[in-house]
């Protein structure tokens, strides 16, 4: 069966919406996006998502209604009546007349689409480490992902599914996802900074280690600590938490069954897909 899609409001299958080239998405990448799952036709955390989408929007300057957003995506979501996945939903500055970097203000275009997806059973990972070659505002979930793409590509390459990136020898996040490490019974986590994503998943986890009252700290962390490491875990939104099993270009010895990880896995599960 098609995919249910949503373009600029309207609802239809995938294959009968029709997007103009001269869309800035297209041109310039010049757009951002959400992509938020749902389980038993739920959302899980969908206001967080919003607000996350609102800040992108506004630090883009892209003008658009985010109670529009909201409603789109809830439509899309009723009419599919699909009972687990997730949407991924985007917002571009609109339609050109001519290509120009300069824009109009006021114009926006969105575009959804709507994916049936099981969470659970995914492998643990194997992992390449590589140097973070993205712009400086990864805190805004843009669709220009050439430098995630590139490099995982490269890692795929190397039979690798997913990168672990760092600047300048600081660890930054993973490829679509952020990073969770323990190392001498700490649980660590990147901290907050324009490099890398505010994760929905990243903040649900932060939340469960923090209700377990289990050793957290969110620093700056170099390559030296995760070398260190006896477990390395991912979150994002379609992965949940998942573990990484090797570091193909790091010495670091992981530990294959780890309890602090287990504790908030097993949580994270009763807490969202119950
Ligand atoms: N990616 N960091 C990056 C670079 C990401 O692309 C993502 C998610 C995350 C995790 O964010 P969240 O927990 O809110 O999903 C961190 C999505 C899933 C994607 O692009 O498909």
């Amino acid at each position: 069966m098609p995919k249910l899609a949503s373009y600029n409001g309207v609802v239809d299958s995938i294959e009968d919406i029709k997007v103009s080239p001269m869309s800035r998405a297209f041109l310039f990448s010049d757009s951002v996006y959400e992509v938020i799952s749902f389980y038993k036709n739920e959302f899980i955390d969908f206001d967080r998502h919003l607000d996350r989408l609102k800040h992108s929007l506004n630090e883009t300057k892209i003008s658009c209604s985010i109670n529009e957003c909201r409603s789109e995506i809830k439509k899309l979501l009723s009419d599919s009546k699909s009972q687990n996945g997730y949407i991924y939903y985007q917002v571009s500055r609109g339609i050109d007349s001519i290509r120009s970097h300069f824009f109009n203000d006021g114009d926006c275009e969105r575009f959804g689409f709507i994916e049936e997806f099981s969470f659970f059973n995914q492998s643990p990972l194997k992992v390449l480490l590589v140097d973070d070659i993205r712009w400086q505002r990864c805190d805004i979930k843009s669709t220009s992902l050439l430098g995630n793409v590139l490099q995982m590509n490269d890692a795929k390459s190397m039979d690798c599914n997913e990168i672990l990136m760092h600047k300048n020898g600081q660890l930054t996040e993973g490829g679509a996802s952020n990073i969770f490490f323990v190392k001498d019974k700490i649980i660590r986590t990147p901290e907050l900074s324009s490099n890398i994503l505010p994760g929905i998943t990243r903040h649900q986890v932060i939340q469960i280690i923090k209700e377990k009252e289990l050793d957290f700290e969110e620093g700056s962390y170099s390559i030296e600590d995760l070398e260190e490491a006896s477990s390395v875990w991912f979150t994002s939104t379609t992965k949940g938490i998942i573990s990484v099993e090797e570091i193909v270009n790091l010495k670091t010895k992981i530990t294959p069954k780890c309890e602090l990880l287990e504790t908030c896995k097993n949580a994270f599960v009763r807490k969202y897909f119950s």
